[in-house]
Parts: C-alpha cells; sequence; structure tokens
C-alpha cells in the first residue's frame, strides 16, 4: 500500500519522542546549564518581559526564564516554550505546574503558532540547526517578535567548531552546518540588525563528549 511520506517536522517529532521517552530532556539540562545560564545573563530579563523558548525540550531552560519575568514593578511577564515533539511539551507542562507565568505549545519553529509584534525576547538553546528551513523560521521569528526585540540563538554544532562536526552522522535526523560568519550573514539577510556571534565557553565537565 502506498505511504504518505513523512514532512520534516513529523520526522523531528517523531526523534525527539524517541529522546523524550529515552529521558534525554532531563540529561540535556546537564550538558546545556553552564551555557544556557551565560546566554541568559546576556539576555538582561527583566520583569514583565514576554519571552519565547524556541525548542524547548522538557523546559528546564523556560523555567529559568520565567522565574526573572514574573511579577515585578514592569507587571507579570510571561513565557512561551514552544516544541515540535509533543512528548517533550508534555514532560515540560508535568514540570512546570508550579508556575503560573509559562504556557507550553506543541508546534514548529517554521510556523508559530502566535501573533505578531510579541516575544521581547527569544531564546533558543540548541534546536536552531534542526529546522529544515531556517529560513522559514527566522521570518516567523521576525513576525511574531516585538520591535527593538532580542534574538538569542545558543548553538554548539557549527562548521567553526570542527569536534561538534563528528555528529552530523551520528544524528538520526539532517541539521545544518554553517559557519558563525554564515549564520551572521542569514540573520542579515531576514533585516535582523546588530547581529553578531560570540563564542560561550562550555565549562561543563567533559563538555566534548557531548552534542546537540
Ligand atoms: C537538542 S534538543 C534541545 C532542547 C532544549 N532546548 C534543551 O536545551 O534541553 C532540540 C529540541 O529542538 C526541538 N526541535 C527540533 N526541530 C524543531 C522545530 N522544527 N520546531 C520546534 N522545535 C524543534 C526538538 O524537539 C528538541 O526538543
Amino acid at each position: 500500500m502506498p505511504e504518505k511520506p513523512q514532512t520534516p517536522d513529523e520526522k523531528l517529532q517523531q526523534e525527539f519522542n524517541r529522546w523524550a521517552a529515552e529521558g534525554e530532556g532531563e540529561k540535556m539540562e546537564r550538558h546545556h546549564l553552564d551555557i544556557t545560564e551565560k546566554t541568559i545573563r546576556l539576555m538582561n530579563l527583566r520583569p514583565g518581559e514576554r519571552v519565547l523558548d524556541l525548542g524547548c525540550g522538557s523546559g528546564w531552560a523556560t523555567r529559568l526564564l520565567a522565574r526573572l519575568v514574573g511579577e515585578g514593578p514592569e507587571g507579570f511577564g510571561q513565557v512561551v516554550g514552544l516544541d515540535v515533539s509533543d512528548e517533550m511539551v508534555r514532560q515540560a507542562r508535568e514540570a512546570s505546574k508550579d508556575f503560573e507565568n509559562i504556557l507550553y505549545v506543541w508546534g514548529s519553529a517554521q510556523q508559530i503558532p502566535w501573533e505578531e509584534n510579541f516575544f521581547d525576547k527569544v531564546l533558543s538553546v540548541e534546536s536552531f540547526y534542526y529546522y529544515p528551513d531556517q529560513d522559514r523560521a527566522l521570518m516567523e521569528l521576525f513576525r511574531v517578535m516585538a520591535p527593538r526585540g532580542k534574538l538569542f540563538i545558543l548553538i554548539n554544532l557549527y562548521n567553526d567548531n570542527q569536534y561538534s562536526l563528528q555528529w552530523v552522522d551520528k544524528l538520526k535526523v539532517k541539521v545544518h552546518v554553517r559557519s558563525a560568519a554564515e549564520y551572521v550573514e542569514l540573520l542579515q539577510k531576514h533585516a535582523f540588525e546588530n547581529v553578531e556571534a560570540r563564542r560561550i565557553p562550555d565549562d561543563t565537565p567533559n563538555a566534548r563528549a557531548r552534542c546537540c
């Protein structure tokens, strides 16, 4: 019987549902915490801000963000965690029951189910290289971000990091491998301003032994 092929997002959903079922969501917290905390410091978050965690996985970073934008003199900040894996989203919801300012949404970076001009800041941790159509994802990010909004894309798998390239063939889904300069160019092409690439040192013990 002929079968309808899976879309690229469906393939990602299937693969990351498998990761979630194998407990990878929690392991990623241990692997990504150091670089994520350093990046969150750069985000200069304030109470009242609206933040998107794109490719939020099991939601541990979403919760870090939610604590920083919660109630303050400038209002009650909100964080939206979005992921293509419904199993990651389910785990994230389960672990975030005590948070009133988090909403998890199942969806794709290529079609962000949110209104325009909304988010003050966006964080995406070790997720951007998986997006099948990165141009489309950047168009969507530009649409949902508020004027003067700031985007923080944190990735370890890129062409200038030779060590990370061993993972390209080991992963069961396709990934983009661009250089830092190519990423800067890509963001500029999508009308983002003041684009810069920075190295975030990873002080996690055995950081090189893992990826993504
Ligand atoms: C390596 S994990 C990182 C998860 C989380 N940010 C962390 O650091 O623990 C990559 C995540 O990106 C999500 N993802 C991949 N492609 C996506 C897409 N097209 N749209 C939304 N999320 C996506 C995956 O489901 C997965 O949860």
